[in-house]
């Protein structure tokens, strides 16, 4: 199965280095905006996505798409050593800053699509609102299944459409008209702010993203709609030989 890749206004298909680029510009005003955006159900979220992995004191954990290290901390109390990968500096640049008492932390600028990192490293891998924006994402998926040990677990959180109709308008109409307004306010990057609802809105959840997990190798092993279906946790095992 294709992975669809959002495009730019020339019609010209969004690459690494664009999105690079947008999360850049972003990322001073990032943490703020997330806040203020989610109403804080952005942590509610990521607790379970956390909690989700096994933890385990010996073991080494990729978070990937990292960003500012929205996950570090609570991934860091649970395992021996994180390794936080994501393509922007700016981004990994407000992260080291955010966690700098968590001495268990490694910073990677890495592109989720061509890891740079051995095979069967790691125990577990966490990905939060990060794999929609990668322009391939079975690559990805392959990469990080790659880089997995047998047995490790894969827990992604990513938005999705609400199922109940009036419930999925609603929240489209902010992600409309709310989150850009707000996202330029604060940023000043509406673009950015446009771009995100936008892939949210198109990205093929639950079943859809569940096929392209088994595509690239990965055993779903649970999936949960969040907030009504605003966003999903899937959680995903790499079969032992
Ligand atoms: C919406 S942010 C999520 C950040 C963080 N995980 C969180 O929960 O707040 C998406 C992150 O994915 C990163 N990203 C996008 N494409 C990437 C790629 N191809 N490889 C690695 N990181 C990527 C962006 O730089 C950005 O920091």
């Amino acid at each position: 199965m294709a992975s669809a890749a959002p495009s730019t206004e020339s019609g010209r298909p969004i690459d690494a280095q664009d999105v690079r680029r947008m999360f850049d510009r972003i990322a001073p005003t990032y943490d703020l905006l997330n806040g203020v955006l989610s109403f804080g159900l952005n942590r509610v979220w990521e607790s379970r996505l956390v909690r989700s992995l096994p933890s385990d004191p010996q073991a080494t954990v990729l978070d990937l798409c990292t960003g500012t290290g929205a996950l570090v901390p609570r991934l860091a109390r649970r395992c021996a050593r994180v390794v936080a990968a994501d393509i922007s500096p700016q981004m990994l640049a407000q992260g080291r800053r955010r966690c700098s008492t968590v001495a268990t932390c490694d910073w990677v600028e890495a592109d989720a699509q061509a890891l740079p990192f051995e095979d069967g490293i790691f125990d577990a891998v966490a990905v939060s609102y990060g794999i929609r924006n990668v322009p391939d994402r079975l690559q990805a998926l392959r990469e990080v299944l790659r880089v997995s040990k047998p047995g490790a677990t894969l827990a992604i959180l990513e938005f999705g459409q609400a199922r109940n109709r009036l419930w999925r308008a609603l929240f489209g109409l902010y992600a409309r008209f709310v989150i850009p307004a707000v996202g330029a306010l604060i940023s000043g990057e509406r673009a950015a702010y446009e771009y995100l609802p936008r892939t949210s809105a198109a990205f093929p959840c639950g079943e859809g993203f569940e096929r392209l997990l088994k595509e690239a190798g990965w055993m779903p092993v649970k999936t949960t709609p969040l907030s009504g279906g605003v966003a999903y946790l899937y959680v995903a095992r790499k079969a032992n030989p």
